[in-house]
């Protein structure tokens, strides 16, 4: 058996129409578009990749978009400052604040100072709270996870009662991710490096998420033949056969892992994709809070 491949690009893209419709409509009612602010703080070459990306698909998209670039050494309360402003700020519906930031500073200081109905990362303590309550929505929900249930859903709508393992258990994947799965009844195992018999708890799962930042982490014979896996690694590894020096691989060993799934997505062109997507379809909504 050969698994069916999660296109995360083309289901991007259906995302990102969708938005762009959404606003080329706002625009001939003449009502606001929507507005993002990105905010890149030091020089790590990811990021900056990252914030590249998400600037240019709001142009593409018809989004009004604003961006700062702080210095690697900024002070924290000039950072905050910023936000604050931005908080204010009528033209702006999104802030998104590219993580991870330099050691100095405090990453919790900058979610609390984002106004929770400009939070379109979904990463404010009081949408991550309100995530894990039962008879309550946050005002977004975080893009990565929201990628990740959306892949899950374009091959098996209705995922209740199937048992998960998620893989690390970070703010803004991992622990997420297992609170959405629980909304969507399945029961979710959250493993990191502590696990033990993560290979066996993996064997036992309908779903595997595999979001620890640790390439090829994930085998192939620990995957439930017929499993849906996500991969949410993205690793660098130096290639000197590669025009830019390295490679793009996931978490998980996906040439092993092909052969048992019944649903794999690939790195590049799975989750990736996915994450920009979803900011783009919280910007949109953000407007209804404005
Ligand atoms: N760094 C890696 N992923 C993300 C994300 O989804 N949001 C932000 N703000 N930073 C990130």
């Amino acid at each position: 058996m050969t698994a069916e491949i999660i296109d995360g690009k083309k289901l991007a893209e259906n995302i990102k129409q969708e938005v762009k419709a959404a606003i080329e409509e706002r625009v001939r009612q003449q009502l606001p578009v929507p507005g993002l602010a990105t905010v890149l703080v030091g020089n790590n070459p990811a990021s900056r990749t990252y914030v590249a990306s998400k600037i240019k698909t709001t142009a593409d998209l018809g989004i009004h978009s604003l961006s700062y670039e702080l210095e690697e050494n900024c002070p924290q309360d000039k950072l905050v400052s910023l936000i604050e402003e931005l908080n204010q700020n009528q033209d702006i519906q999104g802030i998104l604040v590219q993580l991870p930031l330099p050691d100095h500073l405090s990453e919790d200081r900058v979610m609390h100072t984002i106004s929770p109905k400009k939070d379109v990362d979904g990463l404010h303590p009081y949408n991550a709270g309100l995530l894990t309550r039962k008879y309550s929505e946050p005002l977004f929900y975080p893009c990565t996870p929201s990628g990740i249930i959306h892949m899950i859903q374009s091959v098996c709508p209705d995922i209740s009662g199937m048992d998960a393992a998620v893989i690390g258990r970070s703010s803004i994947v991992g622990m997420p991710t297992a609170m959405m799965l629980s909304r969507c009844n399945t029961t979710p195992t959250i493993c990191h490096s502590q696990t033990r018999h993560l290979d066996e708890v993996c064997r036992e799962s309908d779903i595997v998420v595999a979001a620890a930042g640790s390439p090829g982490l994930v085998r192939g014979e620990w995957i439930k033949p017929g499993a849906i896996v996500i991969d949410v690694g993205i690793n660098h590894i130096p290639d000197k056969t590669s025009p830019r020096g390295y490679r793009l691989v996931g978490d998980v060993e996906f040439d092993e892992a092909v052969k048992r799934a019944g649903a794999i997505s690939p790195v590049p062109g799975g989750v990736g994709p996915m994450t920009i997507a979803m900011l783009m379809a919280n910007t949109l909504k953000a407007i209804e809070y404005r």
